[in-house]
Parts: C-alpha cells; sequence; structure tokens
C-alpha cells in the first residue's frame, strides 16, 4: 500500500505531497483537539467513478467539528468539491480520502481558544483494510481489556483526532495477541463496537446492533447496511446486548469505510456459526458490493459521480 499521491488539497490550494506539511507546533498534533473522516471512491464496472455517500461524511465531519467548537472556515459545498478535485488532480478513478480538520501554531497549551482551523483533504490507494482473505472468509476478534468511551468522557459521535488513542490501544493489544480485530465494550459492559468499525450479529435471522444512542460512532455503513439488510427483509433490531450473546451469535459481521463488510469466525477462540461467512451476512455484502462497484442501479443517491478530466 502506497500513501502516496501527487497533490494534495491544504486550506483551498494544491500543493505537491512532499510540501504538504505541518509546523511542529501544530496544535492538533500535541493534542489531538481536531476531526477526520474516511471516504471511499470506487470504479464500477462498467467504468465510471462515484464518491460513496460523500455529503454524509462531510456533514459528520462539519458535526465533529461543532461538537469541538471549531467553526471550519469552508462551507459544507466547497469541501464536497474538493473531495471531488482531490480525487480528479490525482487521477485517481478510485482511492481513500481523508479531509483533516486541525488547529495551527500560533499558540500551545490547552486553553489555546484562537488557533486558526486549518482543512486538508489527502487521498490515496488502500485496498482491504483487514486483508483481503478477512474480506473473504472472515477475521479473529477478541473482546479487548479496553472499553470503548463512556459517552461523557469523549463526544463518541464526533470522529475526534485524540479520541482515536483509545481505538489505537485496542487495535494494537487485539494484533500483538494475534488477532486481526478488537471488539470493544461499553463501560458498562455491553457490545459497543469495533476500533474503527461497527458491529453487527445475527441471532435465528435477526440482525442486531448496538442502538445509534449508545456509544458507538454512528458509521456510515452501518446506516447503509441496515437499508440493505431491511430492503432484503431481514428485520434489523438497534439493542444493547452483551459479550456472550456474541459467543452464541450465528453470524457476526463488522462494517466501515475502510473495511467494507467483514465477516468475523472467530470471537475469543470462540468460532462464530460454522465459522464460515453466513448466509445474512454474504447476501448484504453481495448487494453493497453491487451497489458500491457492481452495476447496481439501486441507491444512485448514495453515489456522487465524477470522471477524470
Ligand atoms: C470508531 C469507528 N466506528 C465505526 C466506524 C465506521 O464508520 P463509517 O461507516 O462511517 O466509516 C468508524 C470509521 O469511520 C470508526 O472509526
Amino acid at each position: 500500500m502506497s500513501l502516496m499521491s501527487e497533490h494534495v488539497w491544504m486550506d483551498g490550494n494544491f500543493v505537491p505531497f512532499d510540501q504538504a506539511k505541518v509546523p511542529v507546533m501544530t496544535h492538533t498534533l500535541h493534542y489531538g483537539y481536531g476531526a477526520f473522516e474516511g471516504i471511499r471512491a470506487y470504479e464500477r464496472s462498467d467504468g465510471s467513478s462515484h464518491i460513496f455517500r460523500l455529503e454524509e461524511h462531510i456533514e459528520r465531519l462539519f458535526e465533529s467539528a461543532h461538537i469541538l467548537g471549531l467553526v471550519i472556515p469552508f462551507a459544507q459545498s466547497e469541501i464536497n468539491q474538493a473531495c471531488v478535485e482531490v480525487l480528479k488532480k490525482n487521477k485517481f478513478k478510485s482511492g481513500y480520502l481523508r479531509p483533516l480538520v486541525y488547529l495551527g501554531s500560533e499558540a500551545m497549551g490547552l486553553g489555546a481558544l484562537n488557533n486558526t482551523v486549518h482543512v486538508a483533504i489527502v487521498s490515496w490507494q488502500w485496498g482491504a483494510y483487514l486483508g483481503d482473505e478477512g474480506l473473504k472468509n472472515g477475521i479473529r476478534a477478541k473482546i479487548s481489556s479496553f472499553n470503548r468511551s463512556h459517552v461523557n468522557v469523549n463526544m463518541v459521535k464526533g470522529k475526534i483526532c485524540g479520541q482515536y488513542v483509545n481505538s489505537v490501544i485496542a487495535k494494537r493489544e487485539a494484533l500483538k495477541a494475534g488477532y486481526q480485530e478488537a471488539i470493544m465494550l461499553d463501560t458498562q459492559g455491553f457490545v459497543s463496537e469495533c476500533t474503527g468499525e461497527n458491529l453487527f450479529m445475527v441471532k435465528k435471522g435477526v440482525i442486531h446492533t448496538a442502538p445509534y444512542g449508545s456509544s458507538i460512532l454512528g458509521g456510515i455503513t452501518r446506516n447503509t447496511l441496515i437499508q440493505i439488510a431491511e430492503s432484503l427483509g431481514y428485520e434489523v433490531k438497534e439493542r444493547l446486548f452483551t459479550r456472550d450473546e456474541l459467543y452464541t451469535a450465528d453470524e457476526i459481521f463488522l462494517c466501515g469505510t475502510a473495511a467494507e463488510v467483514t465477516p468475523v469466525k472467530e470471537v475469543d477462540d470462540r468460532q462464530v456459526g460454522t465459522g464460515e461467512p453466513g448466509q445474512a451476512c454474504r447476501q448484504i455484502a453481495e448487494k453493497f458490493f453491487a451497489v458500491v462497484k457492481g452495476d447496481d442501479p439501486e441507491y444512485p443517491h448514495w453515489r456522487m459521480d465524477y470522471t477524470l478530466d
């Protein structure tokens, strides 16, 4: 995987990748007070390109900034357009987009109220986040010894830079223990989500996922899959559930912009269902990939088409 691209959008201008740098006194670098998004652009089977649910991602970016009390010095429509331009300028028919809102370097210390709010947008080629094999056949997950932040410890509905220490510490623990992903419980012990993915489990044909109002990030892929699952005739229940319900689930799958739809074949060394991706996961993933990569005409409002000049 290469993180390279030719051009990076910084505060309204394109700069060459190797000049897209920030001063070491950048406030967000020290304290994590900033927000970001992760967005995928796909090339479909007819050769066309689109950005998946761009407007919803940029809306969440603005919400994250608002939660932090930061005013982004661009209109939402300008950031939408800038994302399209980043892909076009880099001649990317598909790719991953990372808009980042960060505080400048005028003042240090926690109480720096007046630092400039900057926006950068970078793009790179990112394959299957949890590996091609994981995407196809499922991953091994572990319940983390770290909890997902309590809703009044961190602002869990925001995609806020510093909050990802919680995710990274859990992810590193899981990887070092030989698993591919960590499942995080909330501070009451209910299943929340993973380090960068929401989680679904299936029991007797019914799909369950933690409620939007709990400690989870309101994932755009989660919302996508709920709509797809319901249109396929599945009942989706948003409710709290415990880790032992996971142990006896027929299916578990994770979802996110990076992870797309990834089955879980094992939790805490217990096989999930048959150990193969289950029927609900397969059907939902098939529809998801047909919409984003194939030629399925449904949900056109989720796709913002663009063409390279
Ligand atoms: C903690 C967390 N949960 C869930 C998700 C999935 O969200 P989305 O589907 O909007 O990418 C992400 C990724 O953004 C995440 O970082």
